[in-house]
């Protein structure tokens, strides 16, 4: 199994986090999803598996699940913990990249985009092309789910997606905001 704090201290930026998410914020992330409906869940650095394990568990045996993690002992720790789940792909590549990889695969647009990706300490120009990516994959009206400790960069998402929800989980250790996110001009009114 992937050591997290280790991994945190060979690539701080890039990881962003100490220890993996807990089980509250995995639950929140899962709260926008209409399963019934999603045919292509991608998930963004699944690091050791806290949102992967939620998708397994709630997702039809049907839809497609592309995990991308660029890290290689959380791609090795994640493919053998998940090995065997119906409709999981699993790459080792950058987020940055996902518009290639699903073309690579043959695979349409995304219904949801599941992100655990420190956007907070990423440098700006990999946030930046990982939005570009993430605006090319996605249905119009699909979500692009994503979680911040602060509010500091809820105006930086704002200039590439609409917000049309925005959940708190205080439960989390530390206390941290679900954004729930669409493509510009494309989401309908929900409530916050
Ligand atoms: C804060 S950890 C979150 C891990 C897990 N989702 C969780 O919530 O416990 C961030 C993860 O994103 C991965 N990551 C960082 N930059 C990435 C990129 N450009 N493409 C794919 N994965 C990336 C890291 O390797 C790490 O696994």
């Amino acid at each position: 199994m992937a050591n997290f704090l280790l991994e945190y201290l060979r690539q701080p930026r890039r990881v962003g986090a100490v220890a993996p998410s807990g089980r509250a914020l995995a639950e929140k992330m899962m709260e926008p999803i209409d399963f019934d409906r999603a045919r292509l869940v991608v998930e963004y650095g699944p690091g050791t598996g806290s949102f992967t394990e939620e998708l397994c568990r709630r997702k039809r045996p049907d839809t497609v699940l592309v995990l991308i993690e660029q890290n290689r002992q959380f791609y090795d720790a994640v493919r053998q913990r998940f090995r065997g789940q119906p409709g999981v792909i699993f790459v080792r590549g950058s987020a940055e990249r996902a518009d290639c990889i699903l073309s690579r695969l043959g695979l349409g647009k995304a219904d949801y985009v599941v992100s655990g990706l420190p956007f907070a300490s990423l440098p700006k120009r990999v946030s930046l092309r990982v939005f570009a990516a993430t605006n090319a994959i996605l249905s119009p009206s699909g979500r692009f789910i994503t979680f911040q400790y602060t509010l500091v960069k809820e105006r930086f998402f704002r200039r590439y997606f609409d917000l049309p929800q925005k959940l708190f989980v205080p439960k989390n250790l530390p206390p941290a905001f679900v954004f729930v996110c669409a493509k510009l001009g494309e989401s309908s009114a929900e409530s916050e």
